[in-house]
């Protein structure tokens, strides 16, 4: 049973999906979508672009408070396990919909394998740090997209033989997908086909949720967005906190392009001919690693430490200054010469596999 539940985990669940598909003798995967994220921007576009079927079971369970969203997705999920004793439950990534479900398998003596555990952000303030140490916890396989999740995990006294080093499934989406959306038109759409352009992605609560977050992140971008135009397809939830400060307007008077989300093909489009990327997102870091994009993370810590050490990525937090600082710099230097992390070479899914089989 692959479990998804919010547009992050959709590009990680399709390469397990399909590669199970392709291996009939072994695997039944089943799909069943928590329905955290429900809108079609944020959801349905992503199945469609991805190639994967309508999910077998949507537990349609929507917006609301943490406590609430993950008891919702807990009770309805538990039906779903009672009614199917699947072998094992795969969940992804660190979402309320990740712990929500492998809470209720491991209550219910059914096999949890974690894909992408063993990151730590070492920020508590982050729903999703939480999310991680609860997953990780009760996991019966843990498989790390990078060494560094290893380290992390024995030094919590996870036991070494439940974890197992895959690489980045994400990526093999990535990989899988470059040509093709290659076919988008996005580029034209937004007007910045054949010219220096930045890409911005913005989210976390703890940098849209306050107006003066908000708002002083916001005097960065714009200074940016003199030099080249930033093009933003705004998550829900910070369309919604804009619309609540009052801050539309000044976007509108800037060369900030506000966009609707976009899906995984028209997105991947944009930010792969970016010149920079501005963002808070985890897979956005991953993702500009591997195509050697600039990316500036708008946070003061990361839990994919290797996207800096070997990657193009750097924590620039939430201070304008440093924000345009580090976005002139970037503008103005040479692309710096960086590797792509081991085992994010577009296979994962088959090393997944390959440790559900042995585990
Ligand atoms: C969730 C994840 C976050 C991930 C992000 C990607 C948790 C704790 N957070 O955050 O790790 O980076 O997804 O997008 O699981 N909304 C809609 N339509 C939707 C979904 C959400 O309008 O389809 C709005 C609702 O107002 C909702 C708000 O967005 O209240 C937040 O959604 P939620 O799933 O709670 O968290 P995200 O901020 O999306």
């Amino acid at each position: 049973m692959l479990i998804a539940g919010a547009r992050p985990n959709f590009m990680k669940v399709a390469p397990i999906y399909a590669e199970m598909k392709r291996r009939p003798e072994e695997f039944a995967p089943m799909i069943v979508h928590t329905g955290q994220h429900y809108d079609a921007a944020m959801s349905k576009a992503f199945f469609d672009d991805l190639g994967m079927p309508h999910p077998d079971i949507d537990l349609g369970v929507g917006s609301a408070s943490h406590a609430t969203q993950t008891a919702k997705i807990m009770m309805e999920f538990e039906k779903v396990v009672v009614a199917q004793k699947p072998d094992w439950s795969v969940v992804v990534g660190d979402v309320n919909s990740t712990i929500a479900c492998a809470l209720v398998c491991s209550k219910l003596g059914v096999r949890v394998a974690h894909v992408e555990a063993g990151l730590r952000s070492r920020d508590r303030t982050m729903p999703e740090e939480i999310n991680r140490i609860l997953t990780d916890a009760i996991s019966d396989l843990l498989l790390t997209p990078s060494q560094d999740g290893d380290e992390n995990l024995k030094q919590e006294g996870i036991a070494p033989d439940k974890i197992k080093f895959v690489g980045n499934v994400m990526i093999d989406s990535l990989l899988g997908f470059l040509k093709l959306a290659e076919r988008s038109a996005v580029r034209d759409d937004v007007g910045v086909e054949g010219i220096d352009y930045a890409v911005l992605t913005l989210h976390r609560p703890s940098n849209v949720d306050e107006r003066g977050t908000l708002s002083s992140i916001l005097d960065a971008l714009i200074a940016i967005a003199e030099k080249l135009p930033i093009v933003f397809p705004v998550h829900p939830r910070t369309r919604a906190k804009i619309d609540e400060f009052g801050l539309a307007d000044r976007i509108a008077a800037s060369n900030i392009r506000l966009i609707e989300p976009l899906g995984y093909l028209d997105f991947m489009r944009l930010y792969s001919g970016a010149r920079l990327v501005l963002t808070d997102s985890g897979g956005l870091q991953e993702e500009t690693t591997v195509l050697g994009i600039p990316c500036l993370t708008l946070r003061q810590n990361t839990e994919r430490p290797i996207t800096i050490e070997l990657g193009t990525n750097v924590l620039v937090g939430t201070d304008p200054e440093r924000i345009k600082t580090a976005a002139f710099e970037a503008l103005n230097s040479a692309r710096k010469d960086t590797r792509i992390p081991p085992l994010w070479d577009g296979k994962a899914a088959g090393r997944i596999c390959d440790a559900l089989l042995a585990g």
